[in-house]
């Protein structure tokens, strides 16, 4: 079975590290890929929103299933356009179409969907530009803190969370009026604040069935004590402790079934993940925002904690077989730290040579080979996933793997778990 992954990050990696594993023997190609997933599979040249180069890769490689992992070329339709493709059209793609897409691509999209299906989330509003003066009108009824969205992508920083009233209405007016983020928010939501811990989980459908992959809890901010900026994920676990057995029958019941049978009701025919971002306030679970793809660093831990044949998962996908499927997860707790280049979230060089990789599980996200070197290659350069009785132990473990690892300039956060 040839299978083409698209993407770049330690999420790709992952993948590819879990299809190695398949007695099935896939072969594997990765577009654009990095240093890690060019040792189990094939990196080809062309970036994952290139539809035309991804067409003529898929018919050179006899590819037999595609996996999308970022979700720009979901929100920009490449499934669409492989269905619509008058000699790939029975080529199965895992990740939904343009239109279901939208729940990641849209704020705007996702609220309307929670709230026409019941499914526990921050009350909002929505404003453009010509409705300007009435959202500044409605930060003045709205308690502190003020959560303002940009609609669309945002490569993660759409998301403006601001105490004082008076900085609010200048940051609402620089997206509406200043386009902040371009296109991104010509349309803002402003929600309630919701205040509590956050956690991350996973239901891959095909559409009919489902399975729901082990939970996990990610760290977006850059500094110890989850200060300082947002980044992509500095890490993350699995399990996650405080996701006791009544939490996540709430969970089931109040956010997967009927975001499920939304898309039924919707006739959105989802196929691929659903990563549904969420938070535990009191004893009750919300939706911060849904996701159509996996999370990255999340994959880290959850891919590896699943102990089906990810060949299996995917081609059931693919068959719309998956309501037959038994997911088997292990008892281990796993944990990822990320290595990340000096200065990342804000401007960082390339271009460092990277020693000390081969111990432990090191899953490769902004690395490339040059002159023979491994060389950093993003701002998140690669993550340490470690193993143990519990997720402590998991961490140790990651941590004692990515000491050993270096490049000029790198940072990772000490206190992963801190809060756990
Ligand atoms: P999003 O892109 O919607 O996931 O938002 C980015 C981050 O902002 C989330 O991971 C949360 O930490 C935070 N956030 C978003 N919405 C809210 C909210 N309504 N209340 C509190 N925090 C939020
Ligand atoms: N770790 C969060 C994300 O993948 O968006």
């Amino acid at each position: 079975m040839n299978i083409l992954i698209l993407g770049s990050g330690g999420r790709e990696h992952t993948f590819c590290w879990k299809l190695a594993q398949s007695p099935q023997q896939p072969n594997v190609f990765i577009a654009p890929g990095n240093a890690g997933t060019a040792q189990l599979g094939t990196n080809l040249p062309f970036e994952p929103t290139d539809f035309e180069a991804v067409a003529a890769a898929v018919t050179t490689n006899n590819i037999d299933l595609i996996v999308v992992g970022p979700e720009a070329p979901l929100v920009a339709g490449i499934h669409d356009f492989i269905a619509a493709h008058p000699n790939l059209s029975h080529i199965p793609v895992i990740g939904p179409k343009k239109e279901a897409a939208q729940l990641e691509g849209s704020k705007a999209y996702a609220k309307a969907f929670m709230e026409r299906h019941n499914i526990p989330t921050a009350p909002y509003k929505q404003f453009t530009a010509d409705t300007l003066n009435q959202g500044l009108d409605y930060l003045e009824t709205i308690p502190a803190p003020y959560v303002l969205k940009a609609d669309g992508l945002a490569a993660g920083k759409g998301v403006l969370i601001i105490n004082d009233l008076e900085e609010a209405k200048v940051a609402l007016t620089d997206m509406l009026a200043n386009k902040k983020f371009g296109a991104a928010s010509e349309q803002v939501v402003i929600e309630g604040f919701l205040d509590g811990i956050e956690l991350s989980c996973f239901v891959l459908t095909d559409g009919e069935g489902h399975v729901t992959f082990p939970f996990a809890k990610d760290y977006k901010r850059i500094g110890e004590g989850d200060t300082g900026l947002n980044t992509g994920g500095m890490g993350a676990v699995s399990p996650v402790p405080f996701n006791d057995a009544a939490f996540t029958q709430k969970i089931h019941e109040r956010i997967i079934a009927p975001t499920l049978s939304g898309f039924k009701k919707d006739a959105i025919d989802f196929v691929g993940f659903v990563f549904i971002g969420l938070i535990r306030v009191g004893d009750d679970p919300f939706v911060i925002e849904y996701n159509v793809r996996m999370g990255d660093p999340e994959t880290q831990v959850v891919l590896p904690r699943i102990e089906n044949d990810l060949v299996d998962l995917l081609s059931a996908t693919a068959k719309k077989q998956l309501a037959e499927v038994a997911l088997r997860i292990s008892s281990q707790a796993a944990a990822t730290v990320v290595g990340v280049a000096g200065g990342y979230p804000e401007a960082y060089e390339k271009g460092k040579e990277i020693t000390g990789v081969d111990n432990g599980l090191i899953i490769h996200a902004g690395t490339a080979v040059k002159d023979g070197k491994l060389q950093t290659n993003g701002g998140r350069v690669l993550s340490s996933t470690g193993f143990g009785t519990d997720v402590h132990e998991a961490l140790q473990n990651a941590y004692k793997t990515l000491t050993k690892v270096s490049f000029e300039g790198m940072y990772y956060r000490t206190d992963l778990g801190f809060d756990l």
